[in-house]
């Protein structure tokens, strides 16, 4: 891998910002660009950054794909037209659940995700807009990680051989390319973004797909959605690096209102980690243990069992998928 990784150590927030805005100007020169809008901090980052660069010419979507958490996408439209930036809400759905239907294999179903978002969804509007460049947020540890062969990360395509302007007729421009999560929070400090937003625990790109094991149906996301939110709840005080519910594919024994119930499982995450690369599990009291299984049960219907993920980063990886 040539890329040169700049280090926290290295890095001067103000001039990196400066730096880039320059970069970006120049690559699309008075053309248009477009950028999708996750929420997450690398994605905020680069809408703030493209923003600064190119003004109204960077056209800035949030893809709802159905695999976001509970009322994100207008939360974040509405967050993001606070601070002077118009985000357009784009419905995908049917095109992403389309192309899940069926898939149980991991990196298959990261690859539907890959296709769905930079093919279908992109390959549109990009023709719809006319821009000839995508600006995303692909950061150096999903470099890392995909080039190690872990995992495909969803926005990885010239380290996988593809070329998005032969495939899909764009230019990508990746901004954060050299630096990690910890840094990328420093530049969103030094952007303006708010606190909730660059300081917000890892999402990955996959949303809640990486979360489900076996078929991603649109009620298998929503069970998880209803579990990630409580999780949410109880441990955004934790101070943990990320937390996060995995719905299991097996199902097990369980008993309701005094008759066998065989339902759902989830399991619960919770993550000391810097960068993501290892991470070992947060030593959660068992009061909030309790609490979170209490609470899952009761208000996520079908599931009969909850447990704590126990495994350290390697040989876990953070997500299930
Ligand atoms: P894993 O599961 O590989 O995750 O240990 C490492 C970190 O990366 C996040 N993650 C992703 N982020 N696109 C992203 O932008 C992805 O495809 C992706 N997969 C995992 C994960 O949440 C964790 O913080």
């Amino acid at each position: 891998m040539d890329l040169q990784e700049i280090r926290l150590e290295e890095l001067n927030p103000d001039k990196f910002i400066a730096e880039k805005i320059e970069e970006i100007s120049s690559i699309v020169g008075d053309g248009l660009a477009i950028n999708a809008l996750s929420g997450g901090v690398d994605s905020s980052v680069v809408t703030l950054l493209g923003h600064k660069a190119l003004g109204d010419r960077l056209k800035t979507y949030f893809i709802d794909n159905g695999l976001m958490r509970d009322g994100e996408p207008r939360h974040i439209v509405s967050l993001f037209k606070d601070l002077g930036v118009k985000v357009e809400l784009f419905d995908a759905q049917k095109t992403f659940f389309q192309a899940l239907k069926g898939r149980t294999d991991p990196e298959e179903k990261r690859e539907a995700i890959t296709s769905s978002f930079y093919r279908d969804v992109f390959g549109d509007l990009v023709k719809e807009t006319g821009a000839k460049h995508l600006l995303q947020g692909t950061n150096y540890t999903d470099i890392e990680e995909t080039v190690a062969g872990i995992k495909r990360q969803h926005n990885i395509l010239e380290q996988l051989g593809i070329d998005p302007e032969e495939m899909y007729g764009y230019k990508v421009i990746e901004p954060l390319i050299q630096i990690r999560k910890s840094s990328i929070r420093q530049v969103g400090k030094a952007l303006g973004l708010p606190e909730e937003i660059y300081n917000r625990p890892p999402f990955p790109g996959p949303a809640l797909a990486a979360r489900v094991i076996g078929e991603t149906t649109p009620k298998r996301v929503e069970t998880v959605r209803r579990a990630t939110k409580i999780v949410e709840e109880e441990l955004s005080d934790s101070g943990a690096f990320q937390y996060l519910a995995i719905l299991h594919e097996d199902r097990v024994v369980g008993i309701r209102e005094g008759k066998r119930d065989f339902g759902l499982q989830i399991e619960v995450r919770c993550w000391e980690s810097v960068d993501a690369i290892i991470g070992s599990p947060t030593r959660l009291p068992y009061d909030v243990l309790d609490r979170l299984a209490e609470r899952i049960t009761t208000e996520v219907p079908g599931v009969v069992s909850v447990t704590y993920n126990i495994t350290k980063k390697p040989p876990s990886t953070i997500e299930a998928v």
